[in-house]
């Protein structure tokens, strides 16, 4: 078991490169199984879920070779199974994003009940609507959920909420169906739009992605493509807060700041200072911190995957702050943790009451999922004192050299082993 040992205190400072976006990464790779071909797919970043889903196409017969740590490319012209090892499918709950692109492809897919961050229950019911309209039936039987259909054709589907899972599993569905899809009050987020764009690399028809109407006319057939992951909104989000925390001044290369808006305008609101590049960021903070109310919603909103990350930075600011979880029922459990590191917080139901302190102290947490584990990280690094966070695995999920880039802006961090302590 590893654990980050963080010493709290200095100012992060320099230069940092973004990776692709894991959310975006994990539904283009179970993708490539609609090409029934070769694709070289580049930006990928390197972390636990990417390689599980790599490991998962492997295991479906598909062939690939790693051309450099972020670029694989991938054979899936002859697949052999439909169906998702159990033990692969219960580690990330992305792994859901096979059933739509098996369905498409073969008319059948079978995935265990995803596993994943827990955030509360995780229902797929919306997922399943959509593969319904398409004329497929689905069972769930021992943990394994599988959907069948004979002759897949388009559909419309009204979503009953804004799901980003549920939009790009329906995607995958529906490319290769025969007709044309409908998708409405569907998730705007740009991983939506950056599967799109691969699909239609691929010969799909989609249109829409990005506004909340998705049409999409079924293809015959698609092919292989190269194609480069967009930037992860969310890691740039993370180190931008650190920024923030930390007093800082980081400049953040390979992103698109179009996507960080909705995260630049809060830290703007909360007194940092933001410069924008064409695929750049420069985020600095040298006066106080101020409070703010915020909500988390379904892109361009707030995004949810920032709230535990925002929620420490407020810990800092002088006042009184409200944040409010507009997407996960159960994404407070970590505020326990920030308590023990000296924070002031209320939580009822989905709505944290922040009171500003001074400082957080340094002492031993534990990381309950990915983005609290990044919002405990950099608690610590503001912190006085030394923090000992447990549970890391959590972390590598999501954060590509997390530990690497936060020592190389001059944080204080090291990855220990247990035995070494
Ligand atoms: C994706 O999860 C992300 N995960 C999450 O990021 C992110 O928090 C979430 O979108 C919201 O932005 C991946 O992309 C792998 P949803 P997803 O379906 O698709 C309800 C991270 O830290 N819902 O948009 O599973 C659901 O309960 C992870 O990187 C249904 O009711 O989220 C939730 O309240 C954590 N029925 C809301 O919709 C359904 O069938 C939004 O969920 C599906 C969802």
């Amino acid at each position: 078991m590893e654990k980050y040992v963080i010493r709290g205190g200095k100012p992060l400072v320099g230069d940092v490169n973004i990776g692709g976006a894991k959310n975006a990464a994990v539904a283009i790779l179970p993708a490539t199984i609609l090409a029934g071909g070769k694709c070289l797919i580049e930006n990928l970043p390197c972390i636990s879920d990417v390689m599980a889903s790599l490991q998962i196409l492997s295991e479906l017969g598909a062939s690939i070779r790693m051309v450099s740590r972020s670029t694989y490319e991938i054979d899936t012209s002859h697949l052999d199974s439909t169906e998702v090892s159990n033990e692969l499918s219960r580690q990330m709950r992305a792994s859901y994003y096979f059933l739509g692109a098996l369905l498409g492809r073969f008319g059948s897919g079978q995935v265990a009940m995803p596993g994943g961050c827990n955030l509360g229950p995780r229902p797929i019911d919306q997922h399943l609507k959509a593969f319904t309209a398409f004329g497929a039936e689905d069972s769930v039987e021992y943990g394994q959920i599988h959907v069948r259909s004979e002759h897949l054709v388009g559909g419309h589907v009204f979503f009953d909420t804004v799901s980003v899972g549920a939009t790009m599993n329906a995607m995958l569905a529906a490319v290769l169906a025969e007709g044309t899809t409908i998708l409405e009050n569907v998730a705007r987020e740009p991983h939506i739009v950056d599967l799109a764009n691969f699909l239609n690399m691929m010969g799909a028809d989609v249109h829409g992605a990005g506004t909340d109407v998705i049409k999409i006319h079924g293809v015959k057939e698609m092919h292989g493509c190269n194609y480069s992951i967009i930037p992860d909104q969310i890691e740039a989000g993370s180190y931008m807060v650190a920024a923030a925390i930390t007093k800082g001044d980081i400049t953040l290369h390979n992103v698109i700041p179009k996507h960080m808006e909705p995260i630049t305008a809060k830290l703007r609101a909360a007194g940092c200072e933001v410069e924008e590049f064409d695929d750049a960021l420069r985020i600095q903070r040298t006066g106080e911190l101020k409070p703010l109310k915020l909500k988390t919603m379904p892109h361009p909103g707030f995004p949810t995957d920032m709230q535990p990350l925002m929620t420490a930075l407020l810990t800092l600011a002088k006042g009184t702050s409200i944040v409010t979880e507009g997407i996960w029922e159960n994404r407070f459990r970590y505020v326990d943790e920030l308590i023990r590191m000296g924070a002031s917080i209320q939580v009822e139901s989905n709505i944290a009451i922040i009171n500003g302190i001074e400082q957080f102290s340094g002492t031993s947490v534990t990381v309950p999922d990915l983005r609290a584990g990044a919002a405990l990280v950099i608690a610590g690094l503001a912190a006085q004192g030394v923090s000992v966070l447990e549970d890391i695995v959590y972390i590598k999920r999501g954060y590509e050299d997390f530990a690497e880039k936060l020592t190389s802006l001059g944080g204080i961090i090291e990855e220990v082993e247990t035995e070494k302590d």
